[in-house]
């Protein structure tokens, strides 16, 4: 079976990825956990599809599962949500052998992560995830958590940074590694194609950080991929895990190399907001990540060709590479200045220097940003010199 192996010390685990490997969870999930019971945590949106099948599978395996259904949604990716599964599984007697296995996207997987981390001080922890983004993401490197607002957060910003706090994005969890992880390609056919364009876009990053075969891949298999070709998606999902399974071996707790991975994202966090834009995580990751390319063209530290490819492979993905409304430019980056700005208006992003490579840039000027913004087709009509004064 294809697999990523993650070597984390007496944390290392295997990735499995192939059509139908969700038949084999139950025998997965036996070689981690000797327990007669586990708890399978499964996003309602698959919990009579992919959660079925992976029942029945540790059913066969001789597994008693307790069901617990969540919604994936940010506003119940909550200590509440953790709450509601605690309980459940306090009153079916669940012990500290019994597995959490999660089934689902990657707002499933953080929940149920988290739960595995403190139930009992922590128990086994299998993710099945059923995303295209928490298959490559998500899933891997032991990020776990739930929103908390943030007490006396600014009113309720609408905007950037500012409203992401306003929710809390991630305040709460911990690092937690699963035992296993468990992909099955087949699962993608249920998922609206949307959500597929924005793991993807994952996907396309980590061949911009790192691999720039990967890249071509990507750019020789589209049509394959968004036709859900199984054995495409399978090396496509191999590849993409196999980059950040070598960035979380070397810096497991984001000290350091993990923060690559969030190329684009800084410029990503600011439109992801903004309610009139109507942007999921992924497409304005797409918008960002050319907004980086951008903004390292014109600190002249990228070729103009590469940039144009990064463009043209999420175009050809159907992903968005500007802004689909304008939007200031400076409000823009006053939204990123919310947590990234350092001393003098200079800011800490991640920029590409070729496809294949990025580095952490710490000091990046800010009239750099809204050159970039305006690419992107933001409005912008005087200088940014003012902006250096301005927000943080
Ligand atoms: N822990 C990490 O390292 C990490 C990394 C990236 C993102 N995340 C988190 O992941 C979350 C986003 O994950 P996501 O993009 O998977 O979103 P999601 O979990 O919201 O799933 C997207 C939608 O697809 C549905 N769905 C899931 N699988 C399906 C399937 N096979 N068929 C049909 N519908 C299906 C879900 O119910 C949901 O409506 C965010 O909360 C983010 O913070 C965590
Ligand atoms: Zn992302």
């Amino acid at each position: 079976m294809p697999h990523v192996d993650l070597q984390l010390s007496d944390r290392s685990y295997r990735v499995a990825i192939e059509p139908g490997a969700l038949r084999r969870v139950g025998s997965i999930a036996r070689e981690h956990a000797p327990s007669p019971r586990c708890a399978v945590l499964v996003d309602d949106a698959v919990a009579g599809t992919h959660g079925a099948t992976a029942i029945d599978a540790l059913r066969a395996a001789g597994f008693e599962p307790l069901v617990h259904e969540l919604r994936a949604s940010e506003k119940e990716k909550s200590l509440e949500a953790t709450t509601g599964a605690y309980r459940a599984m306090l009153a079916a007697g669940l012990d500290r052998k019994c597995p959490v296995i999660a089934v689902g996207g990657g707002i499933v997987g953080d929940v149920a992560g988290f739960v595995a981390a403190t139930y009992l001080r922590g128990v086994p922890f299998i993710q099945i995830p059923t995303t295209l983004l928490a298959m490559v993401d998500a899933s891997v490197g032991g990020k776990t958590g739930v929103n908390f607002p943030l007490p006396g957060s600014p009113g309720e910003p609408d905007v950037g940074a500012a409203a992401d706090a306003a929710l809390g994005k991630n305040l709460i969890g911990a690092f937690w590694q699963p035992r296993a992880v468990v992909i099955d390609p087949e699962t993608l056919r249920t998922l609206p194609e949307r959500h597929l364009r924005c793991g993807l876009a994952e996907c396309v990053k980590h061949g911009i950080l790192r691999d720039a075969s990967l890249f071509d891949f990507i750019d020789a298999n589209a049509a394959a991929i968004l036709a859900l070709e199984q054995q495409v998606l399978t090396t496509l999902i191999e590849r993409s895990v196999a980059i950040k399974a070598r960035i979380v071996e070397a810096d497991e707790r984001e000290a350091g190399v993990r923060a690559l991975l969030n190329l684009g994202h800084t410029f990503a966090h600011a439109i992801e907001p903004i309610v009139e834009l109507d942007l999921h995580h992924g497409e304005a990751v797409a918008i960002g990540m050319v907004a980086a390319a951008r903004c390292a063209l014109h600190a002249g530290s990228i070729d103009a060709g590469d940039v144009d490819r990064i463009a043209r492979l999420l175009a050809s993905l159907q992903l968005p590479t500007r802004l689909p409304k304008p939007v200031d430019a400076h409000g823009l980056l006053r939204a990123m200045t919310y947590d990234k700005k350092t001393e003098g208006g200079r800011f800490r992003l991640i920029l590409p220097e070729m496809i294949g490579r990025a580095r952490i840039a710490e000091d990046v000027p800010a009239n750099l940003i809204v050159h970039a913004w305006r690419d992107a087709g933001a409005s912008a009509d005087d200088t940014a010199s003012s902006v250096e004064t301005s927000g943080g």
